[in-house]
């Protein structure tokens, strides 16, 4: 039996009715966040929530649980569910109300569901390096925002599967992005660089991770945008996300980076971040390392 949270409840998965008229189903009026689970702990949950709760507050979505209640609720359904290596999904919209495109009023209850999924860690592709592709960033000007309006990242996704890569790297006229759900980041000369945070750009919690980990361990980690001419010429590339974690890129458009294979950032920056896992989830039972 698998369980799900529908606002505030843990209730059977088949129980769990969403009305037509929500706001999330109509207009993808709603935020949401992807967390990783190892050994049946949350990894980073506190600044996936304090995340949700901004990109909620950013389209004026008050979530009515406190950052607390809703980690316990999450601590509670993985259980329930008994996630050892997965994700949870959380998502809230402003609730349900007849199709109008203005916001209604402001006591309309909101509508939050959250479940899980087991997902291994994508080991094989972690220590090959992945294929990518270009593509220009059609979204719109608040990539910030994590929201349920994901239409640009698709149809980025979609292309990346059509031409048998796993990710599409997003640019807006010479300036790379990032992926169509990942963060990107090139290594030159030693030197790391990825797209600022700002308004074109998630700020992935594995990308700030990955800058405490540089900070740490006296990696030098710029912000600062890069050029598709700087990427073509990288001597690594690679991406970051909750699922793919830090993951080699390894060829662009049928260009090789790095002769095709993972660089030693890259593997450095593996071995950083799964030592990060294991102080908050406990030892981690497949590497890439051991594959
Ligand atoms: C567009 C986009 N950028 C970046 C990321 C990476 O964010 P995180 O590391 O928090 O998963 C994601 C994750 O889904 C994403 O969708």
């Amino acid at each position: 039996m698998e369980f799900v949270i529908l606002n505030g409840e843990i209730i059977e998965r088949n129980e769990a009715k969403i009305d037509v008229e929500d706001r999330g189903y109509q207009f993808g009026d709603g935020v949401y966040e992807v967390i990783r689970v190892y050994n049946g702990k949350m990894f980073t949950s506190k600044e996936h929530l304090e995340r949700f709760e901004k990109s909620a507050g950013n389209i004026g979505i008050s979530v009515p649980y406190s950052l607390g209640e809703m980690s316990s609720l999450l601590e509670q359904l993985i259980l329930k569910n008994d996630i050892q290596l997965g994700t949870v999904y959380l998502q809230i919209t402003r609730g349900i109300s007849p199709r109008n495109h203005a916001f209604p009023h402001a006591e309309t209850p909101t509508t939050m569901v959250a479940y899980t999924r087991q997902v291994e860690r994508p080991v094989g592709n972690m220590k090959s390096g992945v294929k990518a592709i270009l593509t220009e960033d059609i979204r719109w000007l608040r990539c910030d925002i994590k929201s349920l309006n994901l239409l640009g990242n698709l149809l980025a996704k979609q292309k990346a599967v059509e031409a048998g890569c796993f990710e599409a790297i997003q640019h807006r006229g010479e300036t790379v992005t990032e992926g169509s759900s990942s963060n990107v980041f090139i290594v030159k000369d030693g030197t790391i660089f990825t797209h600022p945070a700002d308004n074109l750009i998630l700020n992935g919690i594995t990308r700030k991770k990955l800058q405490e980990i540089c900070s740490t361990h006296s990696i030098r980690l710029e912000e600062r945008s890069f050029s598709i001419e700087e990427l073509m010429h990288a001597d690594e590339v690679l991406m970051s996300s909750t699922t793919a974690e830090i993951m080699p890129i390894i060829d662009i458009d049928g260009n090789k980076v790095n002769g095709g294979v993972p660089g030693e950032m890259s593997k450095k920056l593996q071995e950083l971040f799964e030592a990060e896992i294991e102080i908050q989830c406990g030892q981690l039972v497949t590497t890439p390392g051991e594959i």
